[in-house]
């Protein structure tokens, strides 16, 4: 798909930021993906749609950079990040990466870019429903959808590519 210019001007420090060039270190979801490909499908879709909405360019600026820092939290948590393990029960599930990582963003964020309230709040309830806290401004309702549809788009090209060997074997029996 085309790469829009205005799309690339409104991203490009972010992602020409050392450690957002970081995140493409970390895989996320399956072997194929990693934060960075993913963080930036989802900006994309969300710029899109914020085109498609008709939204004023400060609006759209503001949805597009939301949705590309919504993961971005500054550590693999597959190396023991946020250490939940010092809580039990349903409080280690709560402090697990799935439920933190929007407020991990979100501070992380902040801290290397300028962020409005807005976007914080968009980052924070990225992960509404499964956290039940919801977003308060069109950001968070649009980079929430935008995560999800891309989330799950990249999670079942994870799941065919798993299954790819399983088919090629099943193959030669419908031949
Ligand atoms: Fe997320
Ligand atoms: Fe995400």
């Amino acid at each position: 798909m085309a790469v829009n210019r205005e799309f690339v001007v409104m991203i490009q420090d972010i992602i020409n930021h050392p450690e957002f060039q970081k995140t493409r270190n970390i895989i996320h979801h399956g072997k194929n993906n990693n934060v960075y490909t993913h963080s930036v499908a989802t900006a994309h879709f969300a710029y899109r749609i914020a085109k498609r909405l008709e939204l004023s360019e400060e609006d759209t600026e503001s949805i597009t950079r939301a949705a590309l820092l919504h993961d971005f939290v500054g550590y693999d948590w597959r190396d023991g990040k946020p250490d939940n393990i010092k809580y039990r029960g349903l409080k280690r599930i709560w402090h697990s990466h799935l439920f933190e990582h929007g407020f991990s963003a979100a501070k992380n964020a902040s801290f290397h870019f300028e962020l409005t309230d807005r976007q914080r709040d968009a980052i924070k309830k990225h992960m509404f429903p499964l956290v039940p806290m919801v977003p308060r401004y069109k950001e968070g309702w649009i980079v929430t959808y935008c995560d999800k549809i891309v989330a799950t788009r990249e999670m079942l090209l994870c799941v065919a590519d798993k299954f790819q060997p399983l088919f090629a074997r099943m193959r030669p029996a419908f031949a």
